[in-house]
């Protein structure tokens, strides 16, 4: 697998579950990967991973809150590797089930600011390099929840929505300069969000109302988007793909 292969990548919270998932894939396939992640531990870990398997990799703190930090890193990647051809912006927290009016606004504004702001943020950053490096392809992290509603998790609901919107308005945006934006919509994933958001029993029985009845893999995620992340989706541009066992589709 070499589809990849002398591309720099970046991906925002790949120290575990999905992102972590995708790093591997993106290193498979031949890339160079910038490891990001607010834990800088966990980051530094996949990125030795990396590296063990022979693989050019890089880990950097990056929390996509902070709009500096993310030109930093973007930043940092052109300085080590010359340049920036792919990122994923898929870093997310989840949060506990309740009401609307029952959601903290401190709560609500954390969870916008991490996965809607935060792809934001970093997009603003990751595009004048790829502008520089003569085009580029993005991935969104969004979610089944940016395509359908959910009970109980409106600031998380809200948020994956409007990654979706913003994907689209940045393809349309840079399409004539050779920056592809796309997002992934992964339904209920095993990983540690799972016991944060929304408890894995409870996350099981959302996963059975999928026709195919049951979780995504975070390498079911990362085959998806590092396809789309890659050449072979040259023609692919402001679209969103479900990895959802066909839950929407009910
Ligand atoms: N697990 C699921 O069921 C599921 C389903 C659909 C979409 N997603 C999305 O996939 C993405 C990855 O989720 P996951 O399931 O792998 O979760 P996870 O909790 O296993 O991993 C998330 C990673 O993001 C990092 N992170 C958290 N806040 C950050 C910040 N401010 N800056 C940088 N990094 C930060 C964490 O340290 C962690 O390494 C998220 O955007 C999530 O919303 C997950």
């Amino acid at each position: 697998m070499t589809e990849c292969a002398d591309h720099v990548a970046l991906v925002t919270g790949a120290g575990g579950g999905i992102g972590a998932a995708c790093a591997r894939r993106l290193a498979a396939a031949g890339a160079t990967v910038v490891v990001t992640d607010v834990d800088e531990a966990s980051a530094k870990n996949v990125a030795a991973e990396l590296e063990q398997s022979g693989a050019r990799a890089l880990a950097l703190p990056l929390d996509v809150t902070d709009p500096q930090a993310a030109v930093d890193a973007v930043a940092e990647t052109v300085r080590t590797f010359g340049r920036l051809d792919l990122a994923l912006n898929n870093a997310g927290i989840s949060l506990p089930r309740q009401a609307l009016d029952a959601v903290p606004v401190e709560l609500w504004q954390r969870v916008v600011e991490t996965n809607l702001s935060g792809v934001f943020y970093c997009m603003r950053a990751e595009i004048p390099a790829m502008l520089e490096a003569g085009g580029g392809s993005i991935v969104n992290m969004a979610s089944v929840l940016g395509v359908v509603g959910f009970g109980e998790l409106s600031p998380y609901v809200a948020a994956k929505h409007g990654v979706i919107g913003l994907t689209k308005t940045a393809a349309i945006e840079y399409a004539s300069r050779g920056i592809r934006v796309n997002a992934v919509a992964p339904s209920f994933a095993d990983t540690q969000m799972l016991t944060v958001g929304i408890t894995p029993r409870k996350a099981r029985a959302a996963a059975l109302l999928a026709p195919m009845a049951r979780l995504v893999t975070p390498d079911e995620v990362a085959e998806v988007t590092v396809f789309l992340l890659s050449a072979r989706a040259s023609a692919v541009t402001g679209s969103v793909h479900l990895i959802d066992c066909g839950y929407a589709a009910r």
